[in-house]
């Protein structure tokens, strides 16, 4: 049974105080028993929101990892220093990362083994833009962004890994994938990754992003294939993170 993952990506949104605020609010908003959540805070905030998150069930995550270990690699932030400033997880490849700054399927790939090396999860994100989904290529974009991953670490490596299917038409645009056309896409990538090993791809969390609300929250992660949610803008909040966190259970 894979356990359900509710992660938050602030992004390049908030002050210090906001970041505190909010993973404050986050925190007092839990209830007994709650797990399965994380936030993905800009780096300059980690320790921040580690005082506050720390010995509660909200982990902590960075939203990009070095793809090299140590050096002159300036503004770089490499995976051991993410360790020892209590995160669990690191995402790899947003979309806003390849499209903007340039990683490559190479790339993000070393930064996913980077992270894996230091013991921090990566959470491995891929998807298709618009014009790729309108050309028929949602799959081999999906396939080509694992395959890199597959090919550097081994698929042995995506036990200790989490992948985030972000369609980039949906992230940002208030346009959501519909439940269906999540379902398909995450039962292809385990599908595809079944046919490499079996056990690994049914114990994969694989969560959703793009647009992702309290008001349809509920209808994407009642999937099969769907175990949590990669949230942007509604993670800004308090109330809406938590009413995602909420739809799930
Ligand atoms: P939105 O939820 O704002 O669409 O962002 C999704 C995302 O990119 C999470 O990584």
């Amino acid at each position: 049974m894979r356990q359900t993952l509710i992660m938050g990506n602030w992004k390049m949104n908030g002050s210090r105080a906001e970041s505190q605020a909010l993973a404050q609010a986050i925190v007092d908003g839990l209830e007994p028993g709650d797990q399965g959540i994380a936030v993905c805070v800009p780096f300059v905030y980690l320790s921040d929101v580690r005082s506050i998150v720390e010995s509660t069930p909200v982990a902590l995550g960075a939203q990009n990892v070095a793809d090299q270990e140590k050096g002159a690699y300036t503004g770089e932030v490499s995976a051991a220093m993410l360790k020892d400033s209590g995160c669990s997880y690191a995402l790899v490849g947003h979309s806003e990362r390849r499209s903007y700054y340039g990683d490559s399927d190479q790339s993000v790939a070393a930064r996913f083994c980077q992270a894996q090396k230091e013991g921090v999860t990566p959470v491995l994100c891929i998807g298709e833009t618009l014009e790729e989904r309108e050309q028929g290529q949602t799959f081999s974009v999906c396939d080509r962004q694992m395959e890199a991953v597959i090919e550097a670490a081994g698929i042995e490596a995506l036990a200790n890994s989490v992948i985030a299917y972000e369609p980039v038409w949906a992230i940002g645009t208030g346009k959501t994938a519909t439940d269906e056309q999540a379902q398909e896409v995450h039962k292809y990538i385990r599908d595809r990754l079944a046919e490499k090993n079996q056990e690994v791809a049914e114990n994969l969390q694989i969560l959703y992003g793009g647009s992702m609300k309290p008001e349809n929250a509920k209808g994407l992660l009642a999937q099969p294939d769907i175990d949590g949610g990669l949230i942007g803008g509604a993670s800004l909040k308090a109330e809406s993170f938590l009413g995602i966190y909420r739809s799930a259970s």
